[in-house]
């Protein structure tokens, strides 16, 4: 990766908290006899600005619910979810989402990709280019910008989806499972790459992973999550230096607490309501 980079977004002194979550719950009823699913049972949760958060727990616990409120896709049942202090009532150019399949455009070049959200915003060709090639070149593409998407590797396709994310310029990065796909040498590779982008841009991330490994990697903070109903279990603060390595003793050592914390919930479940 090369070239100067984004300038990192700050908050400026007394902005509101970009993300803020109060008391949210989010039911889903079932058609039918059916009982109604709690993916979601009173989430209290602040994000801070410029800082890396992972939310990490089994399937099924209510993360993807819980980062589609934080992008609009979808609404709470009770309780509500702010963006700098006003309730988030849909998508908004602020929020800028990766999913964990890429979802480029397939007629569309790698440079066409990124330059999309731009497009959309009525920018200049010249304005465009400039972004697109900037964030291509930041995630380490810079040469790959004409080739389509079925011509690039999954690894590849998934930092021209961040890239895309970021070229239009939102203060927060959500990602739901964005590795998920990717082989472990590709994971761990790109794990990296985030981790630099984030120091470079100094924008505010909320990384969704079923990997407690990932988590403590990236996050500045752990929000750990039990299912049904889900709920935040814990909030870890991970004070490690960056880059962190899977091998590091601290890292090992938080991914055992995090694993006992997750396989307590487990057992309790299994033994039945009275274990609770
Ligand atoms: N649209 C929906 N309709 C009904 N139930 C849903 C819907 N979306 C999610 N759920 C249920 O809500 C709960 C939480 O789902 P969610 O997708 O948020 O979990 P997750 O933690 O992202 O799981 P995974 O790690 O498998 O992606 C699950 O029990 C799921 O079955
Ligand atoms: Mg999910």
């Amino acid at each position: 990766m090369g070239g100067t980079g984004p300038k990192p977004a700050r908050a400026a002194p007394g902005d509101l908290p970009p993300v803020v979550a109060r008391d949210v719950s989010c039911v889903f009823e079932r058609r039918g006899a059916g009982a109604a699913i709690v993916a979601l049972e009173r989430i209290k949760l602040e994000v801070h600005d410029g800082e890396f958060l992972c939310v990490v727990g089994p399937s099924g616990c209510g993360k993807t619910t819980l980062l589609n409120l934080i992008a609009g896709f979808q609404q709470p049942t009770s309780g509500e979810v702010l963006f700098r202090g006003r309730t988030i009532k849909g998508p908004g150019a602020e929020r800028g989402v990766v999913f964990q399949e890429h979802a480029l455009f397939p007629w569309l070049t790698v440079r066409q990709n990124v330059a999309f959200g731009p497009t959309v915003r009525h920018l200049t060709q010249a304005q465009r280019r400039e972004l697109a090639d900037r964030y291509l070149d930041l995630v380490g593409l810079a040469g790959f910008s004409d080739l389509y998407p079925s011509e690039i590797s999954g690894g590849m396709a998934q930092r021209v989806a961040i890239a895309r994310a970021l070229a239009n310029e939102p203060e927060i990065l959500l990602a739901d499972e964005p590795f998920g796909a990717l082989d472990v040498f590709t994971r761990t590779s790109m794990q990296r790459e985030l981790d630099q982008i984030w120091q470079r841009t100094g924008k505010t991330i909320v990384f969704v992973t079923h990997s407690v490994e990932e988590a403590i990697l990236l996050g500045d903070r752990v929000v750990v999550m039990t299912p049904h109903p889900g709920r935040i279990r814990e909030i870890i603060p991970i004070d490690l230096p960056r880059p962190r390595s899977a091998l590091d003793q601290p890292v090992v050592e938080l991914a055992r607490t995090i694993l006992a914390l997750l396989e307590r919930r487990t057992e309790a479940r299994v033994e039945g309501p009275r274990a609770e």
